[in-house]
């Protein structure tokens, strides 16, 4: 007949299309997080996370009853070094620089300037974590300790220090080349200083980058200027910790390590360094 209409057949064809989309949508939706669990297992790391979570383990007197993540990048094998993004929050930061300046502005501060040599340019402050009413010191001393996996008694004090606009530190090693130790320069030195953290306190707008300039081996061939600001360079963001060792496993001291800080072209930079000790360290008692 001429007006017979075609007329789809709604009765067996608009559920089975309505079913078969939500069926596709339930497939992709659950590849895409099986997908996604895959790429975790591949990574491993935050799925064994969650597995110990679940199953906690019986701990030793000084142990803890919950698992620590501590975020990490590493930057560099040769010297080791890695990068916290986000160790302390913005306002731990602030706090530290609070309690710093108004230690900057008593005769304590003068006498550890006096201390610092001519290639350091920075105002320098110790600030002991016991010394610190708020805490936040000694929240940080923990987490440093955690993620040096060094116990907190083998840390020297915070030094805390403000490079303004020109300051800088030309580069230098944080520990001595027990090879090379001249008895006739330093004191016997018990410990050595295997590693040192650097938490910074303030995001710098140009310049204060802390420069490793033997990075992978360069320019080790004897011509290096010690105030050249070259090799890799870790540029200052606030709350950002940095961890750098001295030593290599064998205790032998790593060249490599030769760091320093680039002056500071815009802002202030404000960092809290601790140094970290292969023996108990009593500097605070
Ligand atoms: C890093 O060091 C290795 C070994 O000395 C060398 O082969 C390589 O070219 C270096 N890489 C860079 C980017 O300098
Ligand atoms: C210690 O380790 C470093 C780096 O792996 C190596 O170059 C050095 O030869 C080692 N020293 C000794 C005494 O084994």
């Amino acid at each position: 007949m001429k007006d017979k209409t075609y007329r789809p057949n709604w009765r067996f064809g608009l559920p089975s299309v309505f079913l078969l989309s939500i069926f596709f949508f339930l497939a992709g939706f659950s590849s895409f997080r099986f997908f996604h669990h895959s790429q975790e297992d591949e990574y491993g790391v935050r799925a064994r996370l969650k597995e110990k979570e679940h199953r906690l383990l019986h701990v030793g007197e000084s142990g803890d009853n919950f698992i620590t993540s501590i975020p990490f990048q590493i930057l560099s094998w040769n010297p080791r070094i890695l990068y916290f993004p986000n160790f302390a929050s913005v306002k731990q930061c602030e706090s530290i620089i609070e309690m710093a300046r108004i230690e900057l502005t008593t005769s304590k501060v003068e006498t550890v300037e006096g201390i610092s040599d001519l290639r350091r340019t920075s105002s320098g402050m110790i600030n002991s974590a016991s010394e610190d009413k708020t805490g936040v010191l000694d929240m940080i001393e923990e987490k440093i300790a955690k993620a040096t996996k060094i116990p907190k008694t083998h840390g020297e004090i915070f030094h805390i220090l403000r490079y303004k606009v020109g300051q800088k530190y030309d580069s230098h090693y944080d520990a001595i080349d027990p090879g090379e130790f001249d008895p006739a320069e330093y004191d016997y030195q018990e410990s050595h200083r295997v590693a040192s953290f650097v938490l910074y306190l303030t995001d710098v707008q140009e310049g204060g980058e802390t420069n490793f300039p033997f990075e992978n081996g360069s320019n080790m061939d004897g011509s290096y200027d010690h105030k050249d600001c070259i090799g890799l360079k870790i540029k200052p963001r606030k709350g950002d910790g940095l961890l750098f060792y001295s030593f290599f496993p064998n205790g032998t001291f790593d060249r490599t390590s030769l760091h320093g800080s680039c002056p500071v072209i815009k802002g202030e930079k404000w960092i809290a360094t601790k140094g970290i000790r292969n023996q108990l360290h009593y500097e605070n008692s």
